[in-house]
């Protein structure tokens, strides 16, 4: 990163989020009973550029799906928004889907980007702000999912909007999830805006399966990209090769799975610490939470929210929210 791109940005907050070492949390994980490591793990430099070839994939017809729905309701999402709002996006990542709204919003007070990869955050906002000079752009470096406060507000804003894409709430546990739209619902009191979020609906398991198991193997790279950054990391000696990628849709649960599973029985180490292996035993990696429109509308209202809005594709496999106090 070129040393003056923060310069490029009207505000740059870092709240020095503290990052769970990617050692404790996988020795914690490989010491339970079932295994298990955080998903949060998978967005190294690797795995990141891997989740981007992941969003263009037939199979994954998440990113399309919101894209479009974002794309074909633009203009009626930005009257309800209305004019001069104040708009926060949590986990921005490369920040492409906000610029269907700030194509389109009505004088938008200011665009606050929030994201624990500072080096990412701060190089997405700084190409925003050459694209969209008229509008302030600002960023804070935290782990939104831990703590949510903004720093700063536009003294100008009449509405603070929080926009929530991606279906990223779908890596909760229902329970969190629900938690999270509270303190979403709590940071919106006084304001007159809203929580724009994208949620991923329940559908046929042959989709969801192929979504996350797709026919390139992208996704099993993406999955298997864990042990390859535990080896180059953390010194550890995973063979790759005796471990595969499943992605299984967990109907009682609504979500899906995603393990990597040991070919055989084996021993692997991390460091000094040993850690063993049967045949078929799996360290579980993600969930993936899909949610109908009903159970989604009790877990808003049980978190605060009293009202919404939503768009869906022609197939509902998708659906975009507009939560309002
Ligand atoms: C980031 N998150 C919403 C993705 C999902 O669909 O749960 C992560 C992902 N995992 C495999 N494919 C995509």
């Amino acid at each position: 990163m070129k040393p003056d791109t923060i310069s490029l940005l009207d505000e740059f907050v870092d709240l020095e989020p503290e990052i769970e070492s990617f050692q404790d949390a996988l020795l914690r994980g490989l010491s339970a009973k079932q295994k298990y490591l955080p998903c949060k793990f998978f967005y190294d430099e690797t795995g990141s550029e891997l989740f981007n070839q992941i969003c263009e994939l037939d199979e994954y017809y998440v990113t399309r799906t919101e894209n479009r729905i974002l794309e074909e309701n633009a203009i009626e999402i930005s009257r309800i928004i209305g004019r001069g709002c104040n708009l926060f996006e949590l986990g921005s990542g490369s920040s492409r889907k906000v610029k269907i709204l700030l194509d389109v919003l009505e004088s938008p007070a200011g665009y606050t980007a929030l994201d624990i990869s500072k080096e990412h955050l701060i190089k997405s906002c700084a190409e925003l702000s050459s694209i969209y000079p008229g509008i302030p752009i600002g960023a804070i470096c935290t782990d939104y999912s831990k703590s949510l406060v903004f720093p700063f507000k536009s003294s100008e804003a009449n509405n603070t909007v929080v926009f929530f894409p991606g279906s990223s709430l779908g890596n909760f546990d229902t329970e969190n999830a629900i938690k999270f739209l509270g303190r979403v619902a709590n940071l919106l009191k006084g304001s007159e805006g809203g929580f724009l979020i994208g949620i991923d609906l329940k559908k046929d398991r042959e989709v969801l399966e192929a979504a996350y198991d797709d026919s390139d193997g992208v996704t099993a790279k993406f999955n298997l990209n864990l042990l390859i950054r535990a080896n180059k990391e953390l010194n550890a000696n995973f063979d790759v090769s005796k471990f595969f990628h499943r992605a299984l849709y967990n109907h009682k649960k609504g979500r899906i799975e995603m393990h990597l599973v040991s070919r055989i029985s084996q021993i692997v180490s991390i460091g000094s610490n040993s850690f063993e292996f049967f045949e078929n035993e799996y360290i579980h990696t993600e969930n993936s939470y899909k949610y109908s429109l009903s159970q989604f509308e009790k877990m808003w209202r049980e978190a605060g929210f009293n009202s919404s809005r939503h768009w869906c594709d022609l197939k509902e496999y998708f659906s975009v929210h507009y939560l309002k106090l």
